[in-house]
């Protein structure tokens, strides 16, 4: 019986790897025979990546793009939004040039298109996968319906260091989780079959190690060992690879010494060769040009240097449309590598069905139905609920009762633009709405409502602007600090409790938005104290695109709610979380420091030879003076309203041998009044190493619903998968001995159990 399923399998195989390879066949001979007819002049056009910029409705035929466009120097558009204006473009290129290539067109579609869900790092903290790959799928077809059919998304970069503004963009510091997240939205986006009207072509970014720039600078300096990269860094961008990723984009910084958009060992030998990847490699905006700066060379050295590295696609800079041409004459690049460069294109348009039929994504009536509908704004809010984290409630102040007088008071309690954070390009801004209205529709009929601004965002007007941009201002108020402060004083005596919504505005992180000081303002602090002193139960619904040093904030104030930027429809499900319609349930993906000078500060570092054993201080041993090393709120941290109760961990066996699996158990009890999930976490150290292993690596992670009382037994099943790593030659294997197997709520607090495993 066995034999015959195996038999059955193995034709299914075959079928299937059939049918791929004619696809592939039928996709060469139309690449070939297109290609034939092509001159230099158009393959170096299929490279070019314009930005859309000027393109009004109407205007695009006089414009300069589309001149360009008919002369076939154009491969495709970004950041281009509405279907009326993609049709006239697309229009250009099938009809009026020469070879009537269709173009692609490309969108930061980052987290949700108008319907926005919370930024990545909020997203992570959800810790569900099939709420992820939901919400890449709803995503993907608002986008493809207004016309786009490539996203630059996922971004898994890792990042330690909360100073980067982009820490907000990507999973946090960890590359299980990050890998798992990327499989996650890259599903989501690309679906089963990349022709279907309603996907998206997925670009991973930015490739590699963006998100370990020194001192947390954007476009900084990252310099590391190998072993650090491929066993920490790269992982998540390979699980992309894996997971049938359809483009790269490279990033900004270098490695070793040279930019990745000229790095032909990154680009090439690592991402092509040894991982296999068969998509297109895109430059980052400007990116190329921008190795003139780093002062490897003029544009014409840097763009045969990105050409030789293995780039395909150059975005904004042009480089490769005005100088390979004569690079090829000079015999600096090959016209074989051009032609690879421009076959990876067209495969892309192919993959995407735009031969078949170039509107295919362009449908005005499925765009009318399909963006920002009902049914994605419903659950863009669940899911945004689902993305808060709690990291403090002392005395069951939350959730609050539906009854009485609430202050609901702070910088960010009535504005609406800032709820989609950062990279919203596509949001409709004046769509979102505010927590004070989300409070008003919500609990409006039954409590009484007392708002206030009580400060501005920070107290220097030009920080604000900084932090301010893309239609994002919070509106500052030119009444004064003491004015303001009095308002929301006023506002506090005539209620029970008081709800401060404060912290960053959305372009506090992002791109270009990094930080020394990972405080809230100052201004917004002050306001804080000034609430507590009227010894009235206070709730911070804390805003923030990054980590945060909260030290001050978790000693005084009795709860706080960490909701991200939780997405056009984040402040309803604020008021979900806040009066107890959902139980919270989100987990950190990045540590919070207690101060800045502790960063960057991870769950996964090593043991180095002096750790701190037992209690800070110890002189000679591995800490500071002034702090000690322990973060704030631990990778993985996040309370809910109910208890869970972790029992013993338990081994099938504490021995094991080759490629047997071992089986680790907990037994998760409810032990509160509240219904509510908790995330499980499975942790592993490898205690002795070739090379030096780190103090604990998460390896799995269960996300359990349980009723008030209910028990479950939660079960992870560990095979040498699980245990390999690479070494100091970077082979990828593991090595016998013995490992801490390690379950609990967080990264911090864990059972623990010792398995032998042996070859
Ligand atoms: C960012 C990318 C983005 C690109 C296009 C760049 O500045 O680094 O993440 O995809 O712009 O908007």
């Amino acid at each position: 019986m066995k034999n015959i399923v195996k038999l059955a399998l193995s034709f299914v195989g075959l079928f299937i790897f059939s049918v791929l390879h004619a696809q592939d066949a039928k996709m060469n001979t139309f690449i070939n025979q297109l290609m034939a007819k092509m001159t230099l002049e158009e393959k170096l056009g299929q490279l070019n990546l314009p930005s859309s910029g000027d393109f009004v409705t109407g205007a695009a035929a006089s414009s300069d793009i589309a001149k360009k466009i008919e002369a076939g120097k154009v491969g495709g558009l970004f950041n281009i939004k509405s279907v009326a204006k993609i049709k006239e473009v697309q229009k250009l290129a099938v009809e009026k040039s020469r070879l009537k290539i269709p173009l692609m067109f490309g969108m930061d579609v980052i987290h949700g298109y108008e319907t926005v869900f919370p930024i990545p790092l909020g997203m992570s903290a959800t810790w569900d996968m099939p709420l992820i790959e939901r919400s890449a799928r709803i995503a993907a077809n608002e986008a493809s319906s207004d016309g786009i059919n490539w996203t630059f998304s996922p971004m898994v970069d890792i990042s330690r260091d909360p100073r980067w503004g982009r820490i907000s963009e990507g999973n946090g510091e960890d590359p299980y989780l990050g890998g798992q997240i990327a499989k996650a939205m890259i599903k989501g986006y690309q679906g089963n079959d990349l022709s279907k009207n309603n996907t998206l072509l997925a670009c991973v970014k930015h490739y590699a190690l963006y998100g370990a720039a020194e001192a947390g600078r954007d476009y900084g300096t990252t310099d590391m060992s190998r072993v650090r990269m491929f066993n920490e860094y790269m992982l998540p961008y390979k699980a992309a690879v894996d997971a049938g990723v359809g483009s790269v984009m490279a990033s900004f910084n270098e490695i070793d010494g040279l930019p990745a958009h000229g790095n032909k060992w990154l680009l090439t030998d690592v991402l092509k060769k040894q991982w296999g990847f068969k998509g297109m490699v895109v430059s980052d905006y400007t990116g190329i040009n921008e190795m003139i700066a780093h002062g490897v060379g003029d544009l014409k050295t840097v763009s045969a240097l990105s050409m030789n590295a293995g780039l395909d696609m150059d975005m904004v800079g042009e480089g490769f449309l005005t100088t390979l041409g004569a690079s090829l004459k000079e015999k600096k690049v090959t016209l074989a590598r051009i032609d690879e460069a421009c076959r990876k294109i067209l495969e892309a348009k192919y993959k995407l069905g735009l031969f078949e039929d170039p509107y295919r994504y362009i449908d005005e009536n499925r765009a009318k139905t399909e963006v920002f509908s009902a049914a994605n704004r419903k659950e863009a809010r669940t899911i945004a609920a689902q993305s808060f984290v709690l990291l403090k409630n002392a005395n069951n102040t939350l959730p609050l009762k539906k009854s009485g007088a609430i202050a609901l008071i702070g910088p960010l309690a009535d504005n609406k633009e800032n709820m989609g954070g950062t990279w919203s390009v596509a949001a409709n801004l004046s769509k979102a709405t505010s927590l004070l209205q989300a409070f008003k529709e919500t609990i409006g009929d039954k409590v009484a409502i007392h708002y206030a601004k009580g400060s501005n965002l920070d107290a220097d007007a030009k920080f604000e602007e900084r932090a301010g941009m893309f239609g994002k201002s919070l509106k500052r108020d030119n009444r004064t600090d003491d004015q303001l402060l009095n308002e929301a004083l006023d506002a506090a005596a005539k209620s029970d409790v008081i709800v401060v919504a404060a912290g960053e505005s959305a372009e506090m992180s992002g791109e270009a938005s990094s930080r020394s000081n990972l405080d809230i303002p100052g201004i917004q602090k002050n306001l804080i104290k000034a609430l507590l002193k009227t010894g009235k139960p206070v709730v911070l619904v804390l805003f923030t695109g990054r980590p945060l040093t909260l030290t001050w904030e978790n000693e005084y104030v009795p709860a706080i709610l960490n909701v991200w930027f939780p997405g056009s429809e984040g402040p309803y499900a604020i008021a979900d979380v806040l009066f107890g319609d959902v139980n919270p349930s989100g987990k950190l993906s990045a540590t919070f420091p207690q101060n800045v000078g502790q960063v960057p500060l991870f769950y996964n570092h090593k043991n180095t030879g002096r750790p701190l054993r037992g209690p800070w201080f110890q002189k000679f041993q591995s800490n500071y003076l002034d702090v000690s090393n322990d973060p704030l709120y631990p990778f993985g941290y996040g309370l809910s309203y109910t208890n869970f109760n972790y029992s013993d961990l338990v081994l099938s066996s504490n021995k094991a041998k080759g490629n047997q699996s071992v089986t680790a158990s907990v037994t998760l009890t409810n032990k509160g009044s509240y219904e509510g999930k908790e995330v499980v976490q499975l942790y592993i150290r490898d205690v002795v190493g070739s090379i030096t292993r780190p103090v604990s690596e998460l390896k799995g992670f269960q996300k359990i619903s349980l009723k008030p009382g209910e028990s479950t037994k939660v079960s992870f099943t560990i095979t040498p998968e699980d245990l390999k790593f690479y070494n100091y030659d970077l082979k990828y294997d593991w090595e016998a001995g013995d490992f801490d197997i390690m379950i609990g709520t967080n990264a911090q607090t864990v059972k623990k159990a010792t398995i032998n495993w042996s070859k």
